[in-house]
């Protein structure tokens, strides 16, 4: 499926409980940083479980054109890397398509190479800020040879004597502490990241699993000092990538509104940087139990049994917003079915996802009866135990706001609208597929059934 694809209606409507067992595909964090750490290392990586969405597919092809080879061989993809400072000049753009963990972590990972490297996405990756990445980037000595005001299209090209940094980042993100990370793996000395507050930690815990030497301290504030030493000799590895928590969320959500449904959504990731959904689901009167707890290569897993549920009202710490940041769409619809008011503060970051989404959820909700009040950097749902529906929802590109509001549709009192559905190959190409073996009832030409 290609972006320049005109766009796809869908329309959801509520068919009946959603039963069974679902696999949601493999975490796309975890996906991006399989193929790029098994490009960077010496020798064979291999990945199974990998998710094949086109974020990561696009993520795979850039490797190839920096040298790597990359490749799947029945169930398995391997990757032959070329070790650290072995990239080979690109003689074509790295297209990321719609992916910014892509593009803002392979930033930090060749930037610093003594070529230049130039980068590419589509329209709303275009639109999304990338001083965020170029400010430390230039700190090392990266020269940015061309950019639209910060954003793409970017052109990076490496000092002949990349500096170690000391880094603050600024706000709440994995893509920058990973890209200042990856920067430091090509200086030599070493380079150090501060984290006022803790996210994901897969590039940390993923590095450390290939061979790098990483120092991490944590303050009684919960502030996080990371200490990367460059030039280390990263070895290939044999990595089983969990299923997606973000994906997770919707089925989650999908079995919690739609009466009389009971969904096990097997081998989720259960890091704590990630889980903050489920939490606040528990919180709103979620029944969701944690089954069949394990340790696969480093990481927990989990079977998640959900069952339809009356849903009450919660005030989300903003102090959770890190573990949850892109289930906030999906949690908005969770608070639409619930009785009361669901307040979620310090959500800032939505802004600049792959859509604008505190405006594209606040839209979507209104559209379809939803009472909601949208600050510069909170939410509040006014949830009244149902939703009307019968509206037309606004995806501006972004895959969470499409599958949002399909979740949304399976227990509306009238069908719900999405403009566009092609988005969602992004990161959950099964989404239609699994979730009409579950019964949730989906049309075509995005005319209410
Ligand atoms: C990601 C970090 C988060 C998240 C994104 C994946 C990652 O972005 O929203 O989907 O894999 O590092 P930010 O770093 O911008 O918060």
């Amino acid at each position: 499926m290609s972006h320049a694809n005109s766009p796809h209606p869908r329309a959801s409507f509520a068919r009946g409980a959603l039963t069974g067992t679902i696999r949601v595909p493999g975490d796309k964090s975890i996906s991006h940083r399989a193929m790029m750490f098994g490009a960077m290392a010496r020798g064979r990586t291999t990945v199974s479980g990998l998710l094949e969405g086109e974020d990561v597919l696009a993520t795979g092809r850039a490797m190839q054109a920096l040298g790597a080879s990359v490749k799947k061989e029945g169930e398995l993809w391997q990757i032959d890397g070329l070790g650290v400072g072995g990239f080979l000049e690109p003689q074509a753009p790295l297209d990321f398509g719609n992916a910014g963990t892509g593009v803002r972590l392979c930033m930090g990972l060749v930037g610093t190479y003594p070529f230049v490297t130039r980068f590419v996405g589509d329209a709303s990756l275009s639109k999304r800020p990338m001083a965020r990445v170029l400010d430390p980037l230039r700190a090392v000595g990266v020269e940015v040879v061309e950019h639209n005001e910060n954003r793409l299209p970017i052109a990076l090209r490496g000092p002949k004597t990349p500096l170690p940094i000391d880094y603050r980042v600024p706000m709440a993100s994995a893509q920058v502490k990973s890209c200042v990370l990856l920067a430091g793996l090509v200086v030599p000395g070493e380079t150090r990241v501060v984290e006022p507050v803790m996210t994901r930690d897969h590039t940390e815990k993923m590095l450390a699993g290939f061979g790098a030497e990483i120092d991490i301290a944590t303050d009684d504030e919960g502030e996080r000092t990371i200490i990367v030493k460059g030039l280390p000799d990263l070895v290939g590895q044999e990595l089983q990538v969990p299923g997606d928590p973000s994906s997770a969320g919707f089925p989650l959500v999908a079995a919690l509104i739609v009466p009389g449904s009971d969904v096990t959504i097997e081998s989720v990731l259960m890091n704590p940087t990630r889980t903050g959904l489920i939490e606040t689901l528990v919180e709103m009167g979620g029944d969701i139990s944690i089954e069949n707890r394990r340790n696969s290569g480093g990481e927990d897993l989990a079977d998640l049994r959900v069952r339809h549920s009356a849903l009450t009202g919660v005030s989300v710490p903003a102090s959770r917003a890190p573990s949850m940041i892109d289930e906030y769409p999906v949690l908005a619809v969770a608070a639409a079915y619930a009785q009361g008011r669901t307040e979620m503060p310090g959500i800032e970051e939505l802004r600049v996802k792959e859509s604008d989404r505190l405006a594209a959820v606040a839209r979507g909700l209104e559209a379809n009866g939803v009472v909601c009040e949208e600050g510069a950097d909170y939410l509040v749902v006014e949830g009244r135990g149902g939703v009307d529906g019968g509206g037309k929802v606004e995806t501006h590109l972004d895959h969470r706001i499409a599958m949002s509001f399909l979740v949304m549709g399976l227990a509306a009192d009238r069908a719900i609208t999405i403009d566009d559905d092609t988005m969602i190959a992004t990161s959950f190409p099964s989404f239609i597929g699994d979730f009409t073996r579950l019964g949730a009832g989906f049309s075509e030409a995005g005319e209410a059934a």
